[in-house]
């Protein structure tokens, strides 16, 4: 388990299907998400089923830790981790809307930054935004990350074409944060 002051990240159960059902289910949340089509219970099931034995995930639930007590508000994850290139991508989602814009998503981002740099000795963690999701390239810019480039027009939502942000942070520069 990873430990902050407001959050905390622990690995998947069963359980937490009923949180991912609402959360992916949530246009408001899946708009910011490379995902479009419902999200089934049996997805689900098979997605943890398969966590057990992919090495190349680091997956985790977001708890907000409210006094002794905390609850789950979001995912945070390292997927195709690479031992070769000592390299993975991050991902984010706060799938509980109340806990939007409140400091949550940048100190878990932090915690698995950190995880990734400190305990699985990656050398490179990449990320993409789409181009309208202020909020997210705000929080990648405040945790490191730096842009790396623009794939221009290539994801497909709400009937636009967007932008995506290419970005990436080095371990020395997270250590030199
Ligand atoms: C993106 C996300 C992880 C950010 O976490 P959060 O807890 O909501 O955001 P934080 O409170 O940590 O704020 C992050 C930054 O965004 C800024 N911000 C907050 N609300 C904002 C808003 N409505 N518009 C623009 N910027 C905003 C904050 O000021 C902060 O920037 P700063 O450090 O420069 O001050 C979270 O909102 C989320 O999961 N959204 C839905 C799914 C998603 O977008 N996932 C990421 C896909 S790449």
């Amino acid at each position: 388990m990873l430990r902050g002051k407001k959050v905390l990240l622990r690995p998947v159960k069963r359980t937490d299907i009923q949180y991912f059902l609402k959360w992916f289910n949530d246009l408001e949340v899946t708009q910011y998400l490379n995902m479009s089509l419902p999200m089934t219970e049996m997805a689900e099931e098979k997605f943890i089923e398969g966590l057990g034995a992919d090495k190349t995930q680091a997956f985790f639930v977001i708890e907000a830790i409210e006094g002794d007590l905390s609850k789950p508000i979001g995912s945070t994850g390292l997927g195709s981790i690479s031992a070769r290139d000592h390299n993975a991508t991050f991902g984010i989602a706060i799938g509980d809307k109340d806990y939007w814009s409140k400091g949550y998503g940048t100190e878990a981002a932090r915690l698995i930054i950190n995880y990734g740099f400190e305990q699985l000795n990656l050398r490179r963690i990449s990320s993409s935004v789409f181009a309208f999701n202020e909020r997210s390239l705000r929080m990648h810019r405040s945790v490191g990350f730096k842009e790396e480039g623009r794939q221009r027009e290539h994801i497909y939502k709400n009937g636009k074409f967007h932008d995506l942000i290419i970005l990436g942070m080095l371990m020395e520069e997270w250590r030199g944060l």
